[in-house]
């Protein structure tokens, strides 16, 4: 087997049927993929065990990786935002990463994002299917491309199915936006403020789903 073709798998590290506090615990110590390296540590979910909203991003960003919280920098405060525009109550959701390290290329004295490829993302979804079943989610909403890649397969496309809620045996409702991120990085206020917008829309549908889930049963 060339170093290639290695398995990079979370699983061996993963307690079976753990709960939340045990998960995050055992996630400090994963050396399931080379990134356990480069990171400065392991930044695992965060929100209440009984969340209802599970919303999965990518994978930590510089100020996360620090600070060991999920989604705490720019992309965290716009995204807090846009669920209070929402309706959704902070409170009441789960955040968690498809990759559970930072992973990074020097530029300077600067720390930049680097994607994490499929391998990486395959390697870290035991950690994301174990909080999964810990949290139990009435919906889980795939934050950009990396997060629905992991969740909902490759041929899943972000850009064309954003909004829209598919049968998955994850949780009862699923769907897929845009990452903040992707709204960070539009190239003037305009794009920007329209790209928001859109985002604040499908938080917007999820919040009234699960009020129909809820009152369905
Ligand atoms: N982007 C993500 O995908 N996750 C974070 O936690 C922060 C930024
Ligand atoms: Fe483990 Fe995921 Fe970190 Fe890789 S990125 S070392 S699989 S926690």
């Amino acid at each position: 087997m060339t170093p290639e073709e290695s398995p990079y798998d979370a699983s061996g590290f993963v307690p079976r049927g753990g709960g939340l506090g045990e998960l995050r615990e055992a996630a400090r110590a994963c050396h399931g993929c080379p990134l356990w390296a480069r990171g400065t540590q392991t930044v695992f979910g965060q929100g209440p065990a009984r969340a209802r909203i599970m919303l999965v991003g990518e994978q930590p960003g510089d100020v996360e990786d620090q600070e060991g919280v999920p989604f705490v920098g720019p992309a965290g405060m716009l995204l807090d935002r846009c669920l209070a525009a929402a309706g959704i109550d902070r409170g009441e959701v789960y955040v968690t990463n498809a990759v559970k390290h930072f992973k990074w290329e020097p530029r300077g004295k600067r720390r930049i994002h680097s994607k994490p490829n499929a391998r990486e993302v395959r390697a870290c979804k035991p950690w994301l299917e174990a909080e999964l079943g810990a949290v139990r989610p009435e919906v889980v909403v795939c934050l950009g491309a990396t997060a629905a890649q992991s969740l909902l397969g490759a041929g899943f496309q972000v850009t064309r199915h954003r909004g829209e809620f598919v049968a998955s045996p994850i949780a009862p409702l699923v769907t897929a936006t845009i990452h903040p991120s992707a709204v960070l990085r539009q190239r003037d206020d305009a794009a920007r403020q329209r790209e928001r917008e859109l985002l604040i829309a499908d938080l917007r549908r999820v919040r009234e789903r699960l009020a129909e889930l809820r009152a369905a049963g």
